[in-house]
């Protein structure tokens, strides 16, 4: 059986026998919290590192607002961690396939083809980029989701769906989004365990946040969960008097929300 720590949410599995008993105190390797499931057991049974079952951080990168550098955004965290030995997989969730051409795959598969033909296993459709990078491409297939899906209840969570039969075998997955807050963004985000939210520093861009933060903040009532997110400063010119007013502003309005490190670049 599989249990997780309510604290950190890090998952074991648990020996049977030790599941025969009423109530069984538990202590997490990772961040040492002592929880209950069943036995009646007084002291804790100290869970082992062995058996955790791991299971990625998914992150989806949004921004309705376009050109913010969501897909850049993607692929230079993605070979980050992958270059720090982390297994990423990207996810290509934009019909327009930028991330998958960057990468320079054809437009061949993607999650529709591996959806709507029923394929039993998801890793038929994801391509292995290098050591420690895979994608699960797009291609404009894609486009025929919202007609299918959009009326059939739980439309919102195929991604979800799809991604917890693969989470174990990475450490991250990745979602670039496209430049709109329709079907692909809302499953990308309803899969998602935080947000990061790329934007430059423009007075539109600005807008363009909160609005996201608005839909996160929905989601979260509606679906009673927790969507963490930051916000990326993304092709920011330091020479810019303008660029540099925007950045006070955002650090105001977004307290906390933003991430230290900046990405330069732009005009
Ligand atoms: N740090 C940077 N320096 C210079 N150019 C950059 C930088 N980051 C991104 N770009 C360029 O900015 C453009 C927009 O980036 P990108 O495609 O990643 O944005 P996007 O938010 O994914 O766009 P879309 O909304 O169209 O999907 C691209 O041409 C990209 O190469
Ligand atoms: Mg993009």
């Amino acid at each position: 059986m599989i249990i997780s720590c309510n604290k950190c949410h890090t998952r074991y599995k648990v020996k049977p026998e030790l599941l025969k008993k009423n109530i069984l105190k538990v202590r997490c390797s990772r961040c040492q919290h002592v929880f209950i499931i069943e036995t009646d057991k007084k002291s804790p049974i100290d869970l082992d590192k062995n058996d955790i079952v791991s299971h990625a951080q998914i992150i989806t990168i949004c921004n309705q607002k376009g050109g913010v550098a969501k897909t850049s955004t993607c692929i230079n965290l993605g070979a980050a961690l992958s270059e720090q030995n982390k297994k990423v997989l990207l996810v290509d969730f934009d019909v327009l396939a930028n991330l998958t051409l960057s990468l320079g795959y054809e437009k061949d598969v993607s999650f529709y083809q591996l959806v709507q033909a029923g394929q039993k296993n998801i890793d038929s459709v994801i391509k292995q980029y290098s050591k420690n990078l895979w994608l699960l491409p797009s291609n404009s297939d894609m486009n025929l989701f919202p007609k299918y899906y959009m009326q059939k209840n739980g439309f919102e969570f195929l991604l979800k769906n799809q991604l917890k039969k693969i989470s174990e075998n990475y450490d991250y997955i990745l979602i670039d989004t496209p430049p709109s807050m329709e079907f692909f963004t809302l499953n990308a985000l309803m899969a998602a365990d935080s947000v990061i939210i790329p934007t430059q520093c423009e007075y539109f861009s600005m807008n363009g946040v909160k609005e996201v933060g608005k839909i996160i903040n929905i989601l979260e009532d509606k679906y009673k969960i927790k969507l963490p997110y930051h916000i990326l400063i993304s092709l920011f010119n330091p020479k810019s008097t303008a660029a540099k007013v925007i950045l006070t502003q955002l650090n105001k309005q977004f307290s906390g929300k933003i991430l230290k490190t900046i990405v330069e670049g732009g005009q």
